[in-house]
């Protein structure tokens, strides 16, 4: 079976709106590990807002916590601590580097999240602030964001910025209504996606994710979609 590296869930129990208990999350890896992922960044809601206040400190210390306990119930992947971080003007107005966690919190791969209508300046501001110290940006599910779906001229413009885009599995399997899973089969086919997460938040959203595994192969062939699973995600675990 081929090995895949999970770049964006919220299996870390009890932290944010992901798996509400050790359970939940080792029946989730346990599923992801029968289907070839042997190691996870777990990636938390974080930044400065709403149900992103979380500090960096608490992820990692939950994080420490649920490796310890997955070691106990016979969980052999490896894992990793990520972030996902909501882009916000209150992110650049504290001007706190830290908030915007990075893959392995050491790496400079960060993955973001936004959810405006459209694409305000402040968003634009908050890239530029990250790539300006030095962080390469990775935009989560493009395919569900309101201001790339308006325009997808956006993601050319941030991709000159270096700026790079994790799909996620869910549309292409039929988790979201049906323009959504058609962008994200567009996007899949021009080659705008550097990986593909599973954004797993529960048990019961593994069957939609591995049908978007099955699909992406029979688009894209199994060879494309391994690197999109595997070797491009291990350029950022070897950095992490
Ligand atoms: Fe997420």
């Amino acid at each position: 079976m081929l090995e895949r590296i999970d770049v964006h869930n919220h299996l870390l129990p009890n932290l944010d709106d992901g798996c509400s208990s050790s359970a939940e999350s080792f029946e989730c890896i346990r599923t992801l590990q029968a289907s070839g992922y042997s190691r996870l960044f777990v990636t938390p809601h974080t930044g400065p807002t709403d149900i992103c206040s979380i500090r960096p400190e608490e992820s990692q210390r939950h994080f420490d916590l649920f490796v310890a306990s997955a070691r106990r119930a016979g969980i052999d992947v490896e894992f990793k601590l990520g972030g996902e971080v909501r882009l916000s003007p209150e992110l650049l107005r504290m001007g706190d580097l830290s908030l915007a966690v990075t893959y392995g919190v050491t790496s400079h791969f960060c993955l973001v999240d936004i959810w405006e209508p459209d694409w305000p300046s402040w968003a634009q501001d908050n890239i530029n602030w990250l790539i300006a110290n030095g962080r390469t940006v990775i935009v989560a599910h493009p395919e569900r964001m309101p201001a790339m779906q308006k325009d997808p001229a956006l993601m050319d413009r941030l991709a000159r910025q270096g700026v790079l885009f994790q799909g996620n599995l869910g549309p292409l399997g039929g988790s979201e209504p049906e323009p959504v899973r058609i962008l994200a089969e567009r996007f899949l086919r021009e080659g705008r996606y550097f990986m593909l997460g599973t954004d797993c938040h529960r048990p019961s959203h593994l069957q939609a994710r591995l049908a978007g595994l099955q699909r992406a192969e029979e688009i894209l062939g199994e060879t494309a979609v391994h690197q999109l699973t595997f070797a491009n995600p291990l350029t950022i675990w070897n950095a992490a």
